[in-house]
């Protein structure tokens, strides 16, 4: 009888909360979230497949964990640790989330899990078919965001949250699914986001200044490509300035005077890129190559 009278007052709840389903309740749960773990399998449309290991825990830790890279911060430190080179960078943090910004430009649906104000951001939310997609009951919500940017995603039914989008990665067309996604209302211990190198694996030591004269473009090419292309390549290169190429960054850098190069300038004011200065010790390795030349 117990049972019975349980079960009767549960329905409607039950009923009520898969009704009112709604990319609010996405939004509500991972701000009220305390962690975030998670593995994405990311699909080029017609390509490969990849899965990254995603734990993200308040206020502002974070471990990405793919097959090529380890990349965990502890809101003070950030390490970057390269599987196949054996060598690890680490870096402090100056300022701003590296764990924001990671999602923000790699899976901007869940960014509410740090981002309190993510509703700002969207100007309308559409609910669509609702169906199973590996074997996961989802529905499709159609999301736009006040930038104008209009976003594909799947709304896991029963958890209230979404497990799949479409995004871009370096030009190509991705899809993302959550396969694991666990939400977790403790923080998890800041000394699990604090990397120990493997045996075997060493610290590779930033481009010290005083080496400078043995920079080549091959030591700079790294940092552009992963601080930089995504705006400064190809046809839609912002400002017309291309950073993909020795022959295009030759353009804009004066070999021997970092103060008058186009490229240095804005780095070293911490305007590029933008929102998300480079470490101290990066810029330096950039200055340090046009001061001894600007080698090829
Ligand atoms: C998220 C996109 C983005 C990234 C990443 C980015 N930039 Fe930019 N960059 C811009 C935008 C937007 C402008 C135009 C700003 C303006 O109109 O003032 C710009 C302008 C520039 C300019 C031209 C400034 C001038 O003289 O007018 C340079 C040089 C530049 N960026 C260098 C870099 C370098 C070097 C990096 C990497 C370390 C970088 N940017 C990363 C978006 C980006």
């Amino acid at each position: 009888m117990r049972f019975l009278a349980l079960t009767l007052a549960l329905t409607p709840f039950a009923a009520v909360a898969l009704w009112q389903n709604s990319f609010d309740d996405h939004v509500k749960k991972l701000q009220d979230a305390q962690s975030l773990s998670m593995t994405l399998t990311t699909s080029v449309i017609g390509g490969t497949t990849e899965d990254v290991r995603v734990t993200l825990s308040k206020p502002n830790l974070m471990r990405i964990d793919s097959s090529a890279q380890l990349i965990t911060t502890n809101g003070k430190q950030i390490w970057i640790y390269d599987k196949s080179g054996k060598t690890y960078e680490d870096s402090p943090v100056d300022a701003g989330s590296p764990a924001s910004v990671w999602l923000q430009e790699n899976a901007w649906v869940y960014t509410a899990f740090f981002n309190e104000k993510l509703g700002d951001q969207i100007a309308s939310a559409t609910k669509g078919n609702s169906r199973k997609l590996r074997n996961v009951a989802v529905t499709d919500w159609t999301i736009t965001r006040k930038d104008k940017a209009v976003l594909l995603v799947q709304m896991d039914d029963q958890l209230g949250v979404v497990r799949g989008f479409r995004t871009t990665k370096d030009k190509a067309e991705v899809f993302v699914f959550a396969k694991e996604l666990k939400i977790g209302d403790t923080p998890i211990a800041e000394s699990e986001f604090v990397f120990v190198a493997p045996a075997g694996v060493t610290k590779k030591e930033a481009g010290a200044p005083a080496g400078g004269a043995a920079l080549t473009f091959a030591d700079i090419k790294p940092i552009l490509d992963a601080n930089c292309i995504g705006c400064h390549s190809g046809g839609g290169a912002k400002k017309g300035v291309v950073l993909s190429s020795y022959q295009e960054v030759a353009k804009h850098v004066t070999p021997g005077d970092p103060d008058s190069s186009r490229m240095i300038r804005p780095v070293k004011r911490g305007m590029m890129p933008p929102g998300r200065p480079l470490p101290a010790d990066t810029v330096a390795k950039l200055e340090a190559w046009v001061k001894a030349g600007a080698k090829p």
